[in-house]
């Protein structure tokens, strides 16, 4: 298969995203080229990784001094315990801003290890290897690394480039479908803000993406969704304008993972698809998108058979608890919650234009839930 090449560069990143099956194959080559300092690997994986790839990718790097650190995966892993403990481990081992962290996982692997790697000396290599849908389309694309606090998610942690990515097709295979699902919220995600036509694209493939696991199609959605995620994080590094629009639907959906207490019973992209169909009525009901665009949307749902209400995934209706986590988003600057708005399929509202305040939000997610 093509193996497709997107490099991420403007002033402030330089890295290249490699997307293709097989591409485990050249992981000693590519690390020599982008840290070629490196002597001493971290090698941070996910538990669930089948046997086989733990294996190859530990032959593949055994010129290295290679250390490895394997997790049982939850958002209790994104905590300052556990981020400590890991610093710690490398800080004992020597590691130094020549050697290499490599994340292998989802996006709580990456987040997690990205601020570990940050953080360590000031910052050593990283390098991503996306194992889940999400993690290959969304989080390991932009920087963003960090760990939950009792008082909402990713609220501690900082902006960090990986030095390379290898999004390797393969590890999709062992993926659940719920796992899928929620990486393909996020592809959906990037073609509702910004490109129809990749909406229609999506619509014509999405059994390819759900069911079929088509790994050349998969390709195509990840670079396509790599390349807007891009867009969006290239004009606006540090979130404070236009990456905005990349939380479209995260406000309901943080909150809702939050009221949840991170359980297993929702997950991110879940929630994030919950939270998109919430937006998107909100801006119907607001008058920034018209019936046929929430219409649309609405229909696409139905026929996937994603999700698109709280009370179906959450035991315990608490819009309140919900409203609550909401006014902590790190993206409101007063009471007021600021939403991204929908205006069309393909383009969303100016960031920071709808804002609503607190008390207002019980009536109003009652009427669009
Ligand atoms: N940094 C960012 O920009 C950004 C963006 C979006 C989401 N996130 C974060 O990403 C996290 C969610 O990431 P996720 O959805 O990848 O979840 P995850 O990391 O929890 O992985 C989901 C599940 O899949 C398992 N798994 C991973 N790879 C596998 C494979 N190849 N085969 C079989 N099982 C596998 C994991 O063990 C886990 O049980 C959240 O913490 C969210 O906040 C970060």
């Amino acid at each position: 298969m093509k193996v497709s090449k997107l490099t991420i560069g403007n002033k402030n990143m330089n890295y290249p995203i490699f997307i293709g099956s097989g591409i485990l194959n050249s992981i000693k080559k590519r690390i020599r080229e982008y840290c070629p300092e490196t002597k001493k690997i971290a090698l941070v994986i996910d538990k669930n990784i089948p046997f086989k790839y733990k294996k190859e990718i530990k032959q593949r790097l055994s010129s290295f001094e290679i250390y490895t650190f394997e997790y049982s995966v939850n958002e209790n892993l994104k905590s300052f315990t556990k981020t400590n403990n890991l610093v710690e481990k490398l800080l004992k081992r020597n590691f130094n801003r020549n050697d290499t962290l490599i994340a292998v996982g989802g996006g709580i692997i990456g987040d997690f290890s990205g601020f570990v790697a940050s953080i360590t000396k000031r910052g050593i290599n990283f390098i991503n290897l996306p194992t889940t849908l999400l993690a290959q389309v969304d989080s390991s694309i932009g920087g963003k690394t960090g760990i939950n606090s009792n008082m909402g998610k990713n609220l501690i942690g900082s902006f960090y480039q990986p030095k390379l990515v290898l999004t390797e097709l393969n590890f999709l295979k062992s993926l659940s479908k719920r796992n899928i699902i929620c990486g393909f919220a996020e592809i959906l995600k990037h073609a509702l803000i910004h490109d129809s036509n990749f909406f229609i694209w999506i619509k014509k493939n999405s059994k390819n993406i759900l069911e079929n696991l088509n790994l050349s199609i998969m390709r195509e959605a990840i670079l396509k969704s790599c390349k807007i995620k891009f867009y969006f994080v290239s004009k606006d590094e540090k979130e404070k304008n236009i990456r905005m629009i990349l939380n479209f639907g995260h406000t309901f959906a943080h909150a809702i993972e939050a009221a949840n207490g991170f359980s297993r019973k929702i997950n991110h992209g879940e929630a994030v698809l919950i939270g998109m169909i919430l937006a998107t009525r909100l801006s119907f009901k607001k008058k920034t998108c018209s019936f046929s665009t929430l219409d649309k949307i609405e229909d696409f749902y139905k026929k996937n058979n994603l999700p698109m209400k709280i009370q179906k995934k959450l035991k315990k209706n608490n819009f309140k608890q919900i409203i609550n986590f909401m006014g902590k988003d790190k993206k409101n600057n007063d009471e007021r919650i600021n939403f991204i708005l929908l205006k069309k399929i393909g383009k969303t509202c100016q960031p920071g234009k709808f804002k609503i305040p607190k008390k207002n939000m019980g009536s109003i997610l009652k009427k669009i839930n």
